[in-house]
Order: structure tokens, then C-alpha cells, then sequence
């Protein structure tokens, strides 16, 4: 069946929702990171935060050209003090959005949206280093 707008706008809502949650998410790891690696840690977290605020944006800024309203609440946000269980929740969250992006280049190709559908390729690049970072940092965590 074809994709029709409104199911492209429903998906690029969600997609802007757990770009907030993104946000959220690192900027708070940043704060409960601990131990004699905080300041790396933290600094990691911190780094990742614009780029996922830019997302946000241009998620927003699209629904809002398409037609749309955009999302104001984030998915719900999974917290933990343990340093290496941030770096797991991070490794699956960026896994999960690039499998989301791959759906929304598809359906963006059924529209005809080329312009979007490049643009969506570009954050499938971002997501992808951020999610070989959090795969480097965890292949040699001895603990
Ligand atoms: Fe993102
Ligand atoms: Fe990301």
C-alpha cells in the first residue's frame, strides 16, 4: 500500500520525539556521569547534544512545510547512573533511528519528496557515527 502524507507526517512526529528524547537523554547522562572517567564521559554526552537538537529542527521545520504540526512532548526518557549502561542506551537509541530514517527515505521516495529523502540520508549519516562511537567505546570497556 502506498505511503500516503499523513503517515509520512505521523512518522516524522515520532522521529522529532525521540530526537527531544535524544536530547534529553545526553544532556542528562552528561550530569549523572561518575568515576575517574566523568569529564570524558560527560564531554562525550555534551558533544552529541547539538547535533541532535539540529535534527530536531529540521524535523520540525519539514512537518511544519509539509502541512503538519510538530510534536511537543519526547518519547519517554530511560535514565541510569551506571556509565556503561549509558553507552548501551545510546548504542540502541542511534541503532533504532537509523532503522527509523530507513523507513522514512522510503517513504519519502513513494511521495516523490526527493529533497527530503536525501536530507533523511544525511541524518542516517550522523546517526550511523554516532552509533560506531558508542560501539568503538563499548568493544574495549574491561569492567
Ligand atoms: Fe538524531
Ligand atoms: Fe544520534
Amino acid at each position: 500500500m502506498a505511503t500516503t502524507m499523513d503517515e509520512l507526517l505521523e512518522g516524522l512526529n515520532h522521529d522529532l520525539a525521540a530526537e527531544y528524547q535524544a536530547v534529553i537523554t545526553y544532556q542528562l547522562f552528561a550530569s549523572l556521569s561518575t568515576g575517574p572517567f566523568r569529564n570524558e564521559i560527560r564531554e562525550f554526552f555534551q558533544k552529541e547534544v547539538p547535533d541532535e537538537i539540529a535534527h530536531a529542527e529540521f524535523l520540525a521545520d519539514k512537518i511544519v512545510a509539509l502541512g503538519g504540526t510538530p510534536a511537543t512532548e519526547p518519547l519517554p526518557v530511560k535514565l541510569t547512573r551506571d556509565n556503561r549502561e549509558m553507552f548501551e542506551i545510546a548504542l540502541e537509541a542511534e541503532a533504532e533511528a537509523i532503522q527509523r530514517y530507513e523507513k522514512r527515505v522510503r517513504q519519502a521516495d513513494e511521495l516523490g519528496l526527493t529533497g527530503l529523502k536525501v536530507q533523511l540520508e544525511d541524518l542516517i549519516v550522523d546517526e550511523t557515527n554516532h552509533k560506531e562511537e558508542m560501539e568503538k567505546i563499548l568493544q574495549n570497556w574491561k569492567e
